[in-house]
């Protein structure tokens, strides 16, 4: 079936709609909602059986509902409307949400319904609850739709609020009044609830020593506590501590009204000239902290019969991980070296395991060309010590998706294991035409071949966990349950470490890495690499920088790429 995605954006869960339809064998092109008229255009063009909206932010033109089945995508139980569904069932602590797939009719969100699902909701990030929980529900829901519709003959529910079973209501858009955090009054849990619903926009309006701002990622702490509740305590790393009335919370990262670039940035680098009567709260070690508390780096053990497991998680907000956090990890890394274990998981966070150099500090840098520069060389590093590394078997396991040089760094380990689910995006051209490096010229040939390798880098799409599998670039994708997908790999690690032929698995290892050596140094790749990316970074063509101005501002889409819009290729005709 000929479907069209008429989207604000290709975002992850468009990204995981997009796969999940192809591999079924429907040809999918993709408009982003910029006119009612390019949407017009767009239908003329590739004469859509369906129209798919994964993610509006405004109703469909009636000139498109009128003619053409419009499945909308709404991350809301049965009769929920409205613009804030999520933020308002995060913070209203709702045990039950859901997402349900509706019709476009006049009436936003009030059409009949074709497919509904619902999960229970977990305490989390709504950017994490959308990423994972309401994945998972839209996924299963739109294939139903779908299914559905190409059988034909399906009548869909209209929405009735006299059935006892619509739990849903209106509402209305959320506002930074309703979100607001009452520091004399609302407890740590409180806190927590309205900056997890603001996450990861638009974030909490506040202020922050007296400068207005709004915040993100609010975590937990258990034993640091004192000061007046909204007084910032301490400092640890990106994050800062402010006291509760009960407690104190962790907030990851803000967004400086005043500054001169208003971006959302690690809190301690948006108020870096704040913190110089801020008392430090570091951890000592690597090791996994007592209690609650905010910890981006930790590692873990684990051990079956005397074989021991180092598992190594780093948390990075959206993925992105500054000079200074590969720095940090690679010293994690080399410590957790230095244990006795012959191997060795990264587990990345449990979102996202890797998306690259870190954009948003990248463009606060006083020059975004050096700390680019800096960024790169840093990451690299780290991907070469992963590479060169002899004593241990390692293993990436990917809990959450992959963009760019995250996926690099991934495949510098022996073995990448992803969890059903898993999106990752194996390029770079769409950071303006970036050449990338992490050594993907050494490591993604020989998993893919040449041709391979350079149809990932050229069409720029996404890939599942199992389309990674059917590549070569991946080495096994396991269950979609986050936690059952722990378990799996603590289990498949724990067996590689008993195995009689690990030693010589390290052997054969150590060999190949010699024999590649002498066919040609690693040193080489990275020269090559990074003498294309000194030119994106520093040379005459900006579209690097123009391109990272876009994406950390979230300028609005003005034309959809070519690449997705498959209707407005050159020579693009409706199949017969
Ligand atoms: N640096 C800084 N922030 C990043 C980032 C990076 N490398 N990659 C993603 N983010 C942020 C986004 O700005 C967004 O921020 P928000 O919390 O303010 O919304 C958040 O992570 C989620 O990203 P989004 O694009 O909405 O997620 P997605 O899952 O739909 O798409 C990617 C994932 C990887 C395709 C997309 O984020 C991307 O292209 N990232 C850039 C990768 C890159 O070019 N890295 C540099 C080269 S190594």
């Amino acid at each position: 079936m000929r479907i069209l995605f008429l989207t604000h954006a290709f975002n992850s869960l468009t990204q995981r709609l997009y796969s999940e339809l192809t591999t079924r064998g429907h040809l999918v092109s993709i408009e982003f909602d910029i006119a009612d008229s390019v949407a017009e255009e767009a239908i003329a063009l590739f004469k859509p059986a369906l129209i798919v909206a994964p993610y509006l932010r405004r109703a469909i033109p009636e000139s498109v509902w009128r003619q053409h089945t419009c499945l909308i995508v709404h991350p809301g139980i049965v009769g929920d409307r409205g613009p804030s569904a999520l933020d308002w069932a995060i913070q209203g602590g709702e045990k039950t949400w859901g997402v349900t797939v509706l019709q476009a009719e006049a009436e936003m969100d009030a059409g009949p319904i074709w497919a509904a699902e619902t999960f229970p909701m977990r305490s989390a990030k709504k950017s994490s609850v959308y990423r994972n929980e309401v994945t998972e529900a839209a996924t299963r829901a739109v294939l139903q739709a779908v299914e559905n519709f190409a059988l034909g003959g399906f009548v869909p529910k209209p929405l009735d609020y006299a059935d006892p079973a619509v739990r849903g209501e209106l509402r209305p858009l959320i506002k930074q009044a309703e979100r607001a955090i009452d520091w004399a009054r609302d407890s740590s849990a409180a806190v927590l609830a309205k900056l997890n619903a603001a996450d990861g926009f638009p974030g909490v309006a506040d202020t922050l020593f007296g400068e207005a701002c709004h915040l993100f990622d609010g975590w937990a702490e258990d034993a640091l506590r004192g000061g007046q509740p909204g007084e910032v305590i301490a400092w640890r790393e990106t994050a800062l501590l402010r006291a509760t009335i009960d407690g104190a919370v962790w907030i990851g990262h803000a967004k400086r009204a005043g500054a001169a670039v208003a971006l959302k940035l690690p809190a301690t680098q948006a108020f870096a000239d704040r913190l110089e009567n801020i008392p430090e709260a570091p951890l000592v070690g690597w090791s996994v902290a007592e209690g609650q508390t905010w910890q981006d780096i930790r590692y873990e053990e684990s051990s079956v019969d005397g074989n021991a497991v180092g598992f190594l998680h780093f948390d990075f907000y959206n993925g992105a991980m500054s000079t200074r956090q590969c720095q940090r990890l690679q010293a994690a890394y080399e410590w957790a070296r230095a244990q006795p274990t012959k191997i060795i998981v990264l587990m990345g966070g449990s979102d996202y395991w890797s998306n690259g150099i870190h954009l948003n500090t990248i463009e606060a840098a006083e020059s975004p060309a050096d700390e680019s520069w800096a960024n790169i060389n840093a990451i690299d590093d780290l991907a070469e010590a992963i590479i060169r590394t002899d004593s241990h078997l390692t293993i990436a396991a990917l809990q959450g998706n992959c963009g760019a040089g995250g996926c690099f760094l991934a495949r510098a380990a022996d073995l990448v294991w992803a969890r059903d689910g898993v999106l990752l995006n194996p390029h770079y051209k769409n950071m303006g035409n970036l050449f990338g490096s992490e050594y993907w010229t050494y490591l993604l040939p020989p998993r893919v071949g040449a041709e391979g390798a350079q149809a990932i880098m050229q069409n720029r799409l996404p890939m599942t966990a199992k389309g990674g599998v059917a590549k070569g670039f991946l080495d096994a994708c396991l269950t979609s349950d986050p936690s059952a997908f722990r378990v799996d790999v603590a289990r498949r690690a724990a067996q590689l470490a008993a195995a009689a032929d690990l030693s010589e698995r390290l052997q054969a290892k150590s060999d190949k890495r010699q024999a590649d050596e002498a066919a040609k140094p690693l040193a080489q790749y990275r020269a090559e690499e990074l003498s294309h990316m000194r030119r994106n970074f520093y040379g005459f063509d900006p579209s690097y920088h123009v391109a990272r101005f876009h994406f950390v501002q979230k300028s609005p889409n003005s034309w959809t790429p070519r690449h997705l819009a498959i209707h407005r290729d050159l020579g693009w005709s409706v199949p017969e």
